[in-house]
């Protein structure tokens, strides 16, 4: 293991121990806030991390104090070698928690596999209860697999978030039904603003469903909702409705209320490292890989991108090189 001053603390004396890593930009499904419909240019299978790639940045980041990673997309699952790949980096030294935030579409029979390998926590994104309206936000008719996950998920006592992003005039009607799955299923229902990352350049300033609207909205048919606590670090600001088996989340994501705590580092499928969701990427650790860098030249590397970090997701916003508004599809970056 590298000494302390290897440790990944940015300018701001934030501790970074979370990585996410979004290995592949492609999905099987089309959801609108983001990709169009007609899906978006995905990178060529070279130009992608290769899974050695991305198992040797884990083990080096591990020593560099990252003890956390969540696989994203894209949808991961949808990318071949995902198992294997998961059963390696599981018995990652120094990494403590894999944690994999998928749609679900392809996952009811993988859960015990990923249980026994020893995957914390699986994060569902499912925007609505009805399939009807799944089929408008995900232009694809599926919603029975995704629950058929979801029961899996339960069935095997995995710690389960549902994260569904609020949308005007597209599922305001879902959000009291979500509420209430949680009256008898121990799992976190998370409610999520919507950002402007969805593949379209369209901006997304001035969204309806900001997280005191949400709450409010909550509130208006459970005011005995209460606040419990919240974990360090959290994205979410959590509730419980008192005697119900799960809690209720909202997630400032376009608000921004949570990045004073923020402990997290990207890498998109591409390799590039992204120090807040809001920046257009820092370096190219890909491209470092593949010239040759030592682990001492990308520990460096690391350690320099950190000393210039924004403060917030505000400011990474500002100091954007190609401007707003964002084109990227979330997909191309994990969320
Ligand atoms: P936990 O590890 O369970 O706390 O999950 P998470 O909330 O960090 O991750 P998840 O992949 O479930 O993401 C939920 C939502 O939070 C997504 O819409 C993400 O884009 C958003 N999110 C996660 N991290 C950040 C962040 O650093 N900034 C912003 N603005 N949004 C984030
Ligand atoms: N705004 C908010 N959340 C988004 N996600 C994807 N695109 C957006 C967006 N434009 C969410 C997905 C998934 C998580 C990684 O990010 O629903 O749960
Ligand atoms: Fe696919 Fe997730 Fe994007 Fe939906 S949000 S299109 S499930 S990558």
């Amino acid at each position: 293991m590298a000494g302390k001053d290897n440790i990944l603390y940015d300018n701001h004396g934030r501790v970074m121990n979370y990585l996410r890593l979004a290995v592949t930009d492609r999905c099987n499904l089309r959801c609108f806030y983001c990709m169009p419909e007609e899906g978006i240019k995905y990178v060529p299978k070279n130009d992608l991390l290769s899974y050695e790639e991305m198992e040797r940045l884990i083990r080096l980041l591990a020593t560099m104090g990252i003890r956390k990673v969540r696989i994203t997309g894209g949808e991961p699952f949808v990318r071949k070698g995902m198992i294997d790949f998961l059963e390696r980096i599981t018995v990652i030294e120094g990494i403590e928690q894999v944690h994999i935030t998928t749609n679900g579409t392809m996952t009811a029979n993988l859960i015990p596999r990923l249980q026994k390998m020893g995957i914390k926590s699986i994060n569902l994104s499912l925007d609505s209860l009805n399939p009807d309206r799944f089929f408008e936000i995900t232009r694809r008719n599926v919603f029975y697999k995704v629950r058929e996950t979801l029961d899996a998920l339960i069935e095997a006592g995995m710690p389960t978030k549902i994260n569904a992003v609020v949308m005007e005039g597209k599922n305001e009607q879902d959000i009291l039904p979500m509420v209430e799955l949680t009256k008898e299923l121990p799992i976190s229902v998370r409610f999520i603003e919507e950002m402007p990352f969805n593949g379209s350049g369209k901006d997304g300033s001035g969204i309806k469903w900001n997280y005191v609207e949400i709450l409010s909205h909550i509130r208006s048919r459970y005011p005995d909702l209460e606040k419990i606590g919240d974990r360090p670090f959290s994205t979410s600001q959590n509730f419980r409705i008192p005697g119900w088996e799960g809690s209720v989340g909202v997630i400032p994501a376009f608000s921004r209320t949570f990045c004073g705590t923020c402990n997290r580092i990207r890498i998109t499928p591409k390799g590039m490292l992204k120090t807040c969701l809001y920046d257009d990427g820092v370096f190219n650790v890909r491209d470092l890989l593949r010239n040759g860098a030592s682990d001492e030249q990308l520990r460096a590397a690391f350690l320099d991108a950190l000393s210039n970090r924004a403060k917030n997701g505000f400011e990474a916003e500002r100091n954007r090189q190609f401007g707003m508004p964002v084109k990227e599809s979330m997909s191309t970056i994990g969320g």
